[in-house]
């Protein structure tokens, strides 16, 4: 079977987009309600020689089947250190594309090439090179939550659980520019007290929580709140623990408090639910009762069925023009060589 190879997150109303989601639409048509995916997906990674990787965002059936589960740090680092010869990424877009730039001779396929990320596509090759032009003198911090392109014209890639860390690292002479998150960036900038012009972008899972809610249901159960840096500072200035998805998981293993509220994507709580059993786990509550907003709808498009078909015809790929890969790996090394 041909495999499709894109570069980007497809464009939503073109050809190439549409003929994508009529294969995806046909493969899934193909896939025998009765067979057992879990099985199949463990058979299918040793026949492939492949490698597993998946965020904490993803189902727990996914995780389960995962060999590296981990934050946007840690699967990068599982990404540079495979051998594996086929690595498939159940996570979004940018994380899929950074394992490739770290591994351009390998093959790595997605379930779903529509699984983006608001904080990338908020921010275009385009737009951040005329933000750049704009402040000749300044340094570019960009958060890894953005396209290759991005990372191309980027001097180093942050991510939570390592921002705090390399901006700090980073030499004083130059002002920066952080992007695309302007939560995380300015909640460095009040940690850190080094100013940073900040880009605007957010997360859409992350700008939801209510903090009237979260404040009366913090007190209403004596709360404990983990957050994590993209939500905004109303909400962040309510929080006990602040940090990235891994962070905020091992606050969970070891606090005392016997109730804790979790602001970020609830995917988190699965290990949660895992490592403390005995401990009252709630989701931070959003605007909208109604909407299951704190659901990152990027994350969940991925599903076992997608899963066992990337692994059964591995597509769709990901791929990149050499130049962009060598030229996007080198803030990506910067960033693992400071972590
Ligand atoms: P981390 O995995 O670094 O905590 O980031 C969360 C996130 O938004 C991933 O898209
Ligand atoms: Fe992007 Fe937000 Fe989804 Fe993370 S949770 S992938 S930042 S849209």
């Amino acid at each position: 079977m041909e495999h499709i190879a894109v570069s980007l997150p497809l464009l939503k109303d073109d050809d190439v987009h549409r003929g994508y989601r009529r294969d995806l639409g046909e493969r899934l048509a193909s896939v025998d309600p009765r067979l057992d995916l879990e099985a199949e997906i463990r058979r299918l990674k040793v026949e492939r020689k492949a490698v597993l990787l998946a965020h904490y965002y993803q189902d727990g059936e996914i995780q389960d089947l995962a060999d590296h589960l981990g934050d946007s740090l840690q699967l990068a680092q599982a990404a540079k250190k495979t051998d594996a010869e086929v690595i498939v990424f159940a996570g979004v877009h940018f994380m899929a594309e950074t394992a490739k730039i770290l591994n351009p001779d390998r093959i790595v396929v997605v379930p779903d090439m529509d699984a983006g990320c608001s904080l990338a596509d908020g921010c275009t090759p385009a737009a951040l090179s005329a933000w750049k032009q704009a402040h000749p003198t300044h340094q570019v911090v960009s958060y890894i939550n953005c396209s290759a392109e991005v990372k191309a014209l980027s001097d180093v890639i942050v991510t939570s659980s390592n921002a705090e860390k390399i901006v700090r690292a980073l030499p004083e002479d130059r002002p920066i520019l952080f992007a695309p998150d302007r939560n995380l960036g300015a909640w460095l900038v009040q940690k850190i007290g080094r100013p940073m012009d900040l880009w605007p972008g957010a997360c859409v899972v992350h700008e939801m929580f209510d903090e009237r809610q979260i404040v009366q249901l913090k007190e209403r159960h004596h709360a404990e709140l983990v957050a994590h840096p993209e939500c905004e500072a109303h909400v962040l200035r309510h929080a006990d623990f602040i940090g990235s998805t891994t962070a905020l998981l091992r606050r969970v293993e070891t606090t005392q408090a016997k109730t804790v509220i979790v602001a970020t994507e609830p995917g988190i709580l699965h290990q949660m639910r895992r490592a403390r059993p005995d401990l009252e786990l709630l989701e931070a509550p959003g605007e909208d009762p109604s909407c299951k907003c704190n659901l990152c709808p990027h994350m969940k498009r991925n599903t076992l069925e997608k899963l066992y078909l990337s692994l059964r015809d591995l597509t769709p790929r990901i791929e990149m023009p050499r130049d962009l890969l060598d030229r996007a790996r080198v803030p990506i090394e910067r960033m693992l060589s400071l972590s």
